[in-house]
């Protein structure tokens, strides 16, 4: 059995390397994920032969644990940054004249992401420690397992010990999509992608790390044993081990060489999956570098060249500020139309008070606007010496701008919020657009131009009025004929039907996105209940921070909610979870008490606890000498397991626990399914 896990392992690991470092999978992705449950049950069956680094650790785990800090073997130095031509010629002078002697240098992309730094033994991961402040980071090897491109085991011939650093990136694609999840919830945006990896890496839940997909590409080796003393050969070494090396790696002897490379990846970057900011200059040989050494901060043997993000000059014409459905208000600068990395530039953020604060803005200013590795161009500085006439400072408004309110700032928060919830029209707009989006109760032809229309003719002050519309009334509107009236109105009675997890995300009660909603309504089935939930019982549930129970709380201590939830009520919304979705769909676990431990992979600790429920058995919370059994996960925590063996309490995988109830589900698990979380 051991040798089918290790077998089974290893030709997993393959494919991963085939798919994540060279880019050509061998597989499709449904295969690898047959074989990785294979192994998993394997590994479940088997925990005689737990391995740390085996490819079904690379899940995540939902522990939740502080960092270790741990001290650098090597000290974890920065470079010295260069921004011309000129200082990349004094570079190479100095080097010149240190060595005295011929030399090579490798050229290669900045990654601009977060550095990390990796330790093998005998080819296994056993260590992944951020830079941290130079000399002691901290331990993130749990999160850093989630990595696709970073192997946990080596192959070929790599030696017993040895550091390789490198950077951990998010691909833009994951960025975009990312940032444009977070728009919907009208949480603030994340600036670029270095900031988000080194906030996901610093997550304390490795499974959402896992969901990140962060990639790395490494970059430097340390240890005693290095295959070769030229850098470059140490670096495609390493590829062979399985590591991801830039194919933009390029030994030069000359300066021009070295220029044409810069020159050629300056524009060729912007075509690359992840963010690069520079190039790195490396003295070839280890030996050479060890002669150069090291002033107090940085290498004498290398040097990074920044590229010019792009920048222009222009005039700050104005300041407005945006309010938004939950009323966080965003000031924007408005400015003489520029030219900036191929687009017109009109706007930039100013992100937030502080900010504006920091930069000593007036109207009038001519101000400095980049669009680095950010998407929406910034304000970076004013030009004083272009200060003649100035306008006012500019400071960040006290009231709102819609409806008056005077304005709050939570505290720990750099945004500003416009507290009149249920009166600022932006706000009650932005909450209708939300309530009939397609995600939320699907209600077509009512755009965010009708809604405005509606709410200006005073037809609809709130959500629930949208139920009350009248088809004359709605025709009459501009723009709105008889045809388009009734549409609304069909759509309205349709979305009678959408289910509770819908309608809860639909009321558009902050954090509460539409994962946040399923969970809630799936863990307290009725609208009731989560209103008279206390703040432990939300915590309670998977994934519930302090944040959004506090959330929640407020949201139904407001009298207007309450009031507004029962109108609703009464047109027929859904406010429980459908009876298909509660019926007891079977006895099979009839009388038992049962722990779930771990992480799954078929279905979600919540998806499970349902089904628990839903074949008559109790979920419990701890193990004791009256549990029937553990539903066990990977990962499962060992003081859990040291419990289950000393009381004898059975652990039961998850594949046994779905034939357990097979047969028992009259519905097979509607609305329960992989998609719906
Ligand atoms: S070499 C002792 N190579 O830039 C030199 N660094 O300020 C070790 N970086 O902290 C670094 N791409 O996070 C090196 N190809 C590359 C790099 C690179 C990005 C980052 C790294 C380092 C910072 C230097």
């Amino acid at each position: 059995m051991k040798n089918t896990i290790e077998s089974l392992r290893r030709e997993l690991e393959q494919h991963n390397y085939n798919y994540y470092v060279l880019n050509s999978p061998t597989i499709s992705d449904f295969d690898f994920d047959k074989k990785l449950r294979e192994l998993q049950e394997l590994e479940s069956q088997h925990p005689e032969f737990f391995d740390p680094n085996s490819p079904t650790q690379r899940v995540g785990s939902d522990s939740v644990s502080g960092f270790e800090q741990v001290a650098h073997s090597y000290p974890m130095l920065s470079l010295g940054n260069t921004y011309s031509e000129g200082e990349i010629q004094d570079f190479y002078e100095r080097v010149r004249k240190g060595l005295n002697e011929d030399f090579e240098l490798v050229c290669e992309l900045k990654y601009d992401g977060t550095s990390i730094s990796l330790t093998y033994e005998n080819g296994a991961l056993v260590r992944a420690v951020t830079r941290g402040d130079g000399e002691k980071g901290d331990d993130v090897t749990a999160n850093v397992k989630t990595i696709r491109s970073i192997p946990l085991r080596l192959h070929g011939n790599f030696p017993d010990k040895f550091e390789i650093r490198g950077e951990i990136l998010m691909p833009w694609a994951v960025f975009d999509a990312l940032n444009k999840e977070r728009e919907e919830q009208e949480e603030q945006l994340l600036a670029n992608p270095r900031n988000a990896a080194s906030g996901t890496l610093k997550l304390q839940n490795s499974t959402i790390v896992a969901q990140r997909k962060l990639d790395a590409y490494l970059y430097y080796l340390l240890g005693e044993k290095l295959p070769s003393d030229l850098h470059s050969e140490n670096l495609k070494a390493a590829h062979t081990w399985g590591f991801k090396i830039s194919d933009a790696t390029h030994v030069c002897k000359t300066l021009p060489e070295v220029f044409d490379f810069i020159n050629y990846w300056d524009s060729e970057r912007k075509n690359l999956p992840v963010a690069t900011d520079g190039i790195v200059l490396k003295v070839n040989s280890i030996r050479q570098q060890r002669n150069l050494g090291f002033t107090a901060k940085s290498p004498r043997w290398a040097i990074a060249y920044k590229f010019q993000a792009e920048k222009a000059v222009t005039r700050l014409n104005s300041v407005s500020y945006q309010v938004g459905r939950t009323g966080a208000v965003t000031p924007v600068a408005n400015l003489d139309p520029v030219q900036l990395s191929g687009t017109t530039v009109k706007r930039a953020s100013l992100h937030n008070a502080d900010i504006i604060a920091s930069l000593d803005l007036h109207i009038g200013d001519m101000v400095f606007v980049e669009k680095g590795g950010e998407i929406i161009p910034k304000i970076t500085a004013v030009d004083f010496d272009a200060r003649i006439l100035v306008g006012d400072k500019v400071h960040f408004i006290k009231n709102c701008p819609e409806c008056g309110s005077e304005l709050v700032r939570i505290e720990g928060e750099a945004a500003h919020y416009c507290p009149n919830e249920n009166g600022c029209p932006p706000q009650i707009k932005g909450k209708m657009e939300h309530f009939v989006s397609r995600k939320a109760m699907n209600i077509d032809g009512l755009g965010s131009e009708t809604i405005a229309l509606l709410f200006e003719n005073k037809l609809i002050e709130n959500i629930a009025d949208i139920y009350e519309l009248k088809v004359p009334d709605l025709a009459r509107l501009e723009r709105l004929g008889n045809k388009s009236a009734v549409n609304i109105k069909t759509s309205c009675e349709a979305s009678k039907e959408v289910p509770f997890e819908r309608v809860l995300f639909a009321l558009g009660i902050r954090f509460v996105g539409e994962t946040v909603a399923k969970k809630l309504a799936f863990a307290f089935k009725k609208i009731g209940k989560i209103e008279a939930a206390t703040l432990e019982e939300l915590i309670a549930v998977d994934e519930i921070g302090e944040r959004i129970a506090q959330s929640v709380l407020k949201y139904f201590s407001d009298e207007r909610n309450i009031k507004l939830i029962n109108r609703l009520k009464q047109f027929g919304l859904q406010m429980q979870v459908s009876e298909d979705k509660l019926q007891p769909a079977g006895n099979a676990l009839s009388g038992l008490s049962i722990v779930i431990s771990g992480t799954f992979s078929k279905h979600s600790r919540d998806e499970y606890k349902t089904m628990i429920e839903q074949n008559g058995g109790k979920n419990v919370g701890s193990v004791s000498a009256k549990t029937s059994f553990i539903l066990a996960g990977e990962n499962m925590g060992p003081e859990k397991l040291k419990k289950a063996e000393s009381l004898g309490v059975k652990l039961v995988s998850e594949n046994e626990f779905l034939a357990m109830i097979e047969g028992e589900i009259k519905k097979p698990l509607q609305g329960f399914t992989g998609t719906l979380f």
